[in-house]
């Protein structure tokens, strides 16, 4: 019965050396509904019922890395491009894999229209899958994320940032101010704020210009100037002063500033990004 199997789903998925819990219903098939473990081919992503199964499936795999190009590689991760039109089945997988940890309701089978930024940490093994986000391949809204997950075995270290960065670097080299999707999950939202504030904070401390509006702060970072503006209103960064809305930095703002900038989060070098634009 398929309210049934919206309801009961498996508590768990394995993968590579992690187990973690599932948050949501994903419409993997029928048959693996009531299985307590789903075992995924860190690789492929595909899905087995059974750990000797997955083994079995190993020792056949030979993909070791996302089936895309590689297009940024620095000392331990690397981003991979890949065209849902052209890795669907991987593409579906990973978007069956995603549906565990996002809540609202989206096609899996529908790869096509999006390229998926897929991020991932280098060892001897291979490059192994921490999080991606898609991008519509053509977005009339300015869309440069349409979904974006850290694996939850991956979450909290700050790769959720840099995938958010990597995001607008990619909108960079397009020329173009980009925003995320609505809606955001809360989680989505919050590193979305995060992100945001520190590449405003940044940018306020690190120019030499006496005056910045708004507009010239979004040419500068690709976040779309509504973004800017609600960060901006959220922190009580905004002022009137002699009738003119400004822009100021408060303590409060500066003191959490530094707390992030103590915690030397991994950022994105822009000159190790080796892409165009597809056309
Ligand atoms: N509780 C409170 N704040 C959180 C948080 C949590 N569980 N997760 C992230 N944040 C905030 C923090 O401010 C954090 O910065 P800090 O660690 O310096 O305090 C900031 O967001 C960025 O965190 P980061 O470690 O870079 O993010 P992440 O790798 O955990 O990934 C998501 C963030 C949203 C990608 C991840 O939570 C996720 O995949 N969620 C499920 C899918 C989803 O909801 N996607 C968005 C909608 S499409
Ligand atoms: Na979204």
């Amino acid at each position: 019965h398929s309210e049934i199997s919206r309801v009961r789903n498996f508590k768990m998925i394995h993968m590579g050396k992690h187990e973690v819990e599932t948050w949501y219903f994903s419409p993997y098939p029928i048959e693996f509904a009531h299985i307590d473990i789903l075992y995924i081919c860190e690789w492929c992503l595909s899905y087995f019922p059974s750990p000797l199964m997955l083994k079995r499936h190993l020792t056949k795999c030979t993909l070791h890395h996302p089936p895309g190009n590689e297009i940024y590689r620095d000392d331990n991760v690397s981003f991979f491009e890949i065209d849902g039109r052209k890795q669907r089945t991987w593409c579906r997988n990973l978007s069956l894999l995603s549906k565990c940890f996002l809540d609202h309701k989206f096609l899996y089978y529908d790869v096509d229209p999006f390229l998926f930024y897929c991020m991932a940490k280098r060892d001897e093994a291979g490059c192994h899958l921490v999080g991606y986000f898609s991008k519509e391949k053509q977005s009339a809204d300015h869309y440069n994320v349409a979904c974006i997950l850290t694996l939850p075995q991956f979450q909290r270290q700050s790769y959720g940032k840099l995938l958010i960065e990597f995001s607008y670097e990619l909108s960079k080299v397009e020329r173009v101010q980009g925003s995320p999707e609505k809606p955001l999950s809360d989680l989505g939202l919050l590193s979305y704020r995060a992100y945001w504030q520190e590449v405003i904070v940044d940018l306020l401390l690190s120019t030499e210009e006496h005056e910045l509006s708004i507009d010239q702060m979004a040419n500068m970072t690709s976040i779309v100037p509504a973004d800017i503006s609600h960060t901006c209103h959220a922190l009580h960064m905004i002022k009137v002063y002699k009738g003119n809305y400004i822009i100021c930095l408060t303590d409060a703002v500066l003191e959490q500033h530094q707390r992030t900038k103590a915690k030397k989060r991994k950022t994105i070098d822009p000159s190790k990004l080796v892409w165009k634009p597809p056309t």
